[in-house]
């Protein structure tokens, strides 16, 4: 087996989503986000925050949520969450649901930070169900089967995040072992990754700090994204998977929206237009 590769020059970037996701009401992220200090990898500006800020929280906001409403449809009571940063989503669903089993992964000095936050404000006390958070790479094929051997019956795989930092060949990797793992016992994966690359006018448009453009070309992030949405669907068939259902984004009841409406744009103010699709959440099915 080659070495695995070492993914931990992505994990700063789960404490810049945690700074944004601090300004929403997603669960545990503005308390968390508190313990945040320092300067973060995207170089966001949060003390002039104007629209682009705005539209960027908006984007994180949305992709929280479309997880979780995918896995509303699903009723799982097992999920295992890959690359999950500082998401809370396990700790929410095990404080609301005695039968949740939620294994939370991360690479490992993201789950030691993560651990520590817990403890330092005692988010678990009122965990009524089995929350567990453990390392893991996920292109470890053996560490993931151990993983998913904590479970009994089938599972919800979900992520957010991660397959942009995976080449093609990583990506095929990974869903190899999803694929695997979702024949041998049920269930399904809900990924959020689903993100096309950004047309030449649109990269022009958006702001990027120098660091965030360091931190993007370091990590090939825009050539790892999908061609398109057909090419995306071409190539989770050609790992052996369905697209069985896509999230639909419901921006008017984020809680981002009331700053976001503050620094519109006037010309977006009257548009009755959704913001330009980059990305879609899809739940997935192993045929
Ligand atoms: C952009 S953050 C997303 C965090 C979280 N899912 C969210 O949306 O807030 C990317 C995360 O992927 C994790 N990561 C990168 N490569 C990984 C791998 N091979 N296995 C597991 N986690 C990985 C990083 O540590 C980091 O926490």
């Amino acid at each position: 087996m080659p070495p695995l590769k070492d993914f931990s020059s992505v994990s700063p970037s789960a404490k810049s989503l945690l700074m944004m996701k601090g300004y929403t009401n997603i669960p545990y992220a503005k308390q968390t986000a508190a313990l945040m200090h320092g300067d973060e990898v995207f170089g966001l500006n949060f003390e002039d925050k104007d629209f682009w800020f705005w539209i960027r929280v908006m984007h994180f906001e949305s992709r929280y949520w479309s997880i979780d409403q995918l896995l509303q449809q699903t009723d799982s009571k097992n999920i295992l969450e890959l690359s999950s940063g500082f998401s809370f989503r396990g700790l929410d669903l095990c404080d609301k649901d005695a039968g949740m089993h939620y294994i939370d992964t991360d690479l490992p000095e993201v789950v030691a930070l993560k651990q520590d936050m817990i403890g330092q404000l005692q988010l678990d006390k009122d965990v009524r169900g089995n929350f567990e958070l453990l390392p893991l790479n996920a292109m470890d094929a053996a560490a993931f089967d151990q993983v998913m051997n904590r479970f009994s019956g089938p599972v919800t795989i979900v992520n957010e995040g991660l397959l942009m930092y995976l080449n093609l060949e990583e990506k095929k990797q990974l869903c190899h072992t999803i694929h695997r793992t979702l024949k041998q016992r049920g269930g399904c994966w809900i990924t959020a990754d689903v993100y096309v690359q950004r047309s030449a006018e649109m990269m022009a448009t958006l702001p990027k700090s120098e660091s965030e453009k360091a931190f993007t070309e370091q990590h090939h992030i825009e050539e790892n994204k999908f061609e398109s949405y057909d090419a995306a669907r071409r190539f989770f068939k050609e790992q052996g998977f369905e697209v069985v259902q896509e999230a639909e984004p419901n921006y008017k009841d984020l809680s981002v929206m009331p700053q976001l409406l503050k620094v519109l744009p006037e010309e977006m103010r009257n548009s009755k237009q959704p913001p330009p699709k980059i990305q879609a959440t899809w739940m997935l099915r192993a045929v």
